[in-house]
């Protein structure tokens, strides 16, 4: 063998004992890891631990593409409430069973994009669910955990102490644009129906 091939195996050697006894060591690039955009279509099975110990289950379609973000949200032993919101900063909460409520909500903001949590502060690694994630903060509104192996988020927790967890993540889900149909009584009222 040529001197060069063995200079060439006996760093290899050297460095795969440094990164053996430091797995942290990485020969790449070492800034820190940035979460992965939200995919442009997704639906996600929430589970929902509200600080007030109350309980709830939301089925979150996003679709930046039709520029809206609905929730169907499931409060325990309630009713369904539907939270559509749309990218222009109105949103529509409304309930399509008794006793039938519908709220309008003008917002300065539409809703986030995909890249939303660019810029976040990278907190390190922690278990959570059972998950080794990616931590990340963001302007102390927002704590995010992602899986490490996958890149799917797992968790996020707000600042009012509402914690979500991710149970089906499916990338490329779209909802039927009849379910974002907000009913007949919420146009044409008067206000605080
Ligand atoms: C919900 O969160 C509260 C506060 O962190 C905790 O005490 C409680 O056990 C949680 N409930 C469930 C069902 O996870
Ligand atoms: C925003 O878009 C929704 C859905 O198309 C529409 O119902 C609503 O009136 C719009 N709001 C404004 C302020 O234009």
């Amino acid at each position: 063998m040529k001197l060069q091939t063995h200079i060439a195996q006996a760093l290899l050697t050297v460095i795969i004992l440094l990164q053996f006894i430091n797995p942290s060591l990485q020969l790449s690039d070492s800034s820190p890891p940035t979460p992965a955009p939200w995919p442009e279509q997704f639906h996600a099975l929430l589970y929902m631990n509200l600080s007030s110990t109350k309980l709830q289950i939301s089925n979150l379609w996003y679709d930046w593409p039709r520029g809206r973000n609905v929730n169907l949200i499931q409060k325990q032993l309630s009713i369904l409430l539907y939270d559509v919101e749309w990218n222009n900063g109105t949103s529509f909460y409304y309930t399509l069973s008794e006793p039938r409520t519908c709220e309008v909500m003008q917002f300065e903001v539409g809703i986030p994009k995909p890249d939303f949590l660019d810029g976040a502060n990278y907190l390190g690694t922690a278990v959570t669910d059972g998950y080794l994630c990616n931590v990340w903060e963001k302007v102390d509104f927002i704590w995010y955990y992602e899986d490490v192996y996958t890149k799917r988020p797992v968790r996020w927790d707000f600042y009012d102490g509402i914690s979500t967890h991710v149970i089906t993540f499916e990338v490329g889900a779209v909802l039927d644009d009849s379910i974002t149909q907000a009913p007949a009584y919420c146009f044409n009222q008067e206000k605080d129906i």
